[in-house]
């Protein structure tokens, strides 16, 4: 097929790398003239494994390329993909969907003839009626084009695992009379589906953060308690892990466009406690900087080392990133904070230009009085606690992800502190 990826940021650029990969001639717009560029060159405009290799390999073929031409994509494509993205509004918890409602004020004028335009973004429900509405209105084509709702469910650092062989794929159309392997629903559902995952595993996440605050208070332990949770085939061990929180660009500005969605169908109060999950989310990363205060003293003059500043690792993202944030927060208090990152430095420099970037972790941490363990990167625990030891000025560390052995760190003589752990 002919298939067109309008809006080529992390979403978009792996569905056009993907769709080609399974064979389909792919042509992606992209407005931002640095992004086309990196695109026409078969570079990723993002850090996400396997990526680079897929964009290199079609855009070498021919089979996918890329543009800024709405004109030219709109003769191209039998299926338009919309992948642009819903951020959070500057003022307000509601999600900004005027990069979508422009996406199509730009196309639909030019379909000609039949097409099928898909919507993969993460949008507010109701969203999608609105928008089948003014494709049909503006196109030429009328009622000849149609709109489906097909929400994305790929995780960064899986992304293009995720889009290759998705667990279900969901799609919404107007008239959902066909149901074969596709979960196939109304628009509302689908755009509810996706929302409601995303809320899911936020609040699965919160919850057991909760539980550590609570673990903290009794002497428990977080990590044994969640592994015993997790053998309950109903509950299950994944996005148990507790820690400083959830970050990215999708599970915080998802739950708080919910709530506010919520609010305008008048059904706020079913919503209301993802406002809470927010809270305890929000609540974890202000504890570190209230237990890094209580190791280090006055901060003034303290020397910090922070390992990671992405918001999870096989990320360049540090988009609402927990470990950026506290980085920020110490140093803003007087912090003299040094930080690493194996992937996420440039943008991590761009948005906290005032930290100190190393290259190294073990020359990060060196003549530091407390290392900070914020985003758990595999080459993080792979560092050598004893020779570690021996270039920090202080042997102290906070294991904000609680995947440090506390035993082996101790017995090395770190003090080490965890998040709700024993
Ligand atoms: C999330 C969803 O997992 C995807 O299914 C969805 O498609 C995507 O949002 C989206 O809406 O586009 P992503 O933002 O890539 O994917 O990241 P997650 O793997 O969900 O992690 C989110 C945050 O939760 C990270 O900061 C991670 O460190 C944190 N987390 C995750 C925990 O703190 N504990 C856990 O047990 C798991």
């Amino acid at each position: 097929m002919r298939i067109t990826v309008i809006g080529c940021g992390y979403l978009g650029a792996t569905h056009a790398a993907c769709m080609a990969e399974l064979g389909h001639e792919v042509l992606g717009v992209e407005v931002d003239a640095d992004k086309l560029k990196l695109l026409s060159s078969g570079t990723a405009p993002v850090f996400e494994p396997g990526l680079s290799e897929l964009l290199d390999k079609h855009v070498s073929s021919g089979q996918l390329r890329f543009t800024d031409s709405y004109e030219e994509a709109a003769v191209f494509g039998d299926v338009h993909f919309l992948c642009l993205g819903t951020p959070q509004k500057s003022f307000g918890l509601a999600a900004d969907t005027s990069y979508l409602d422009s996406a199509v004020r730009s196309l639909a004028p030019l379909l000609t003839g039949p097409a099928l335009v898909v919507g993969k973004s993460t949008v507010p429900v109701g969203t999608a009626p609105v928008l089948a509405e003014l494709l049909t209105s503006l196109a030429p084509a009328g009622t000849d084009v149609h709109l489906a709702w097909n929400p994305e469910f790929l995780r960064e650092g899986l992304a293009v695992q995720d889009t290759l062989a998705p667990d279900r794929l969901v799609m919404g159309i107007v008239d959902p009379a066909d149901e074969r392997l596709l979960v196939v629903t109304d628009f509302a559902t689908a755009e509810l589906v996706k929302v409601s995952a995303n809320a899911f595993l936020a609040t699965k996440i919160s919850f057991i953060n909760a539980i550590a605050e609570v673990c903290d208070a009794t002497g428990a332990d977080v990590v044994d308690l969640a592994d015993a949770l997790g053998y309950d085939a109903r509950i299950g061990r994944r996005f148990l892990n507790a820690g400083i929180g959830f970050g990215g660009g999708c599970l915080p500005k998802d739950i708080r466009a919910f709530v506010h969605r919520a609010g305008e169908l008048g059904v706020e109060d079913a919503m209301r406690f993802l406002r809470e999950v927010d809270l305890i989310n929000q609540r974890r990363r202000e504890h570190v900087v209230e237990l890094a205060t209580a190791m280090l003293g006055p901060l003034s003059g303290a020397r910090v080392s922070v390992l990671g500043a992405a918001f999870k690792p096989d990320s360049d993202d540090v988009r609402d990133s927990p470990a950026l944030w506290v980085a920020g927060q110490l140093h803003m208090r007087g912090a003299d904070v040094r930080v690493h990152d194996p992937q996420a430095m440039p943008n991590a420099r761009r948005m906290f230009p005032t930290l100190t970037y190393l290259d190294d972790p073990v020359a990060t941490c060196e003549g530091t009085d407390l290392v900070l363990h914020l985003t758990e990167w595999p080459v993080y625990r792979e560092l050598d606690p004893v020779a570690l030891a021996s270039v920090v000025a202080r042997p102290a560390i906070i294991d904000g992800r609680n995947c440090l052995d506390p035993t082996v760190w101790r017995a090395a003589g770190w003090d080490l502190r965890a998040l709700g752990r024993r």
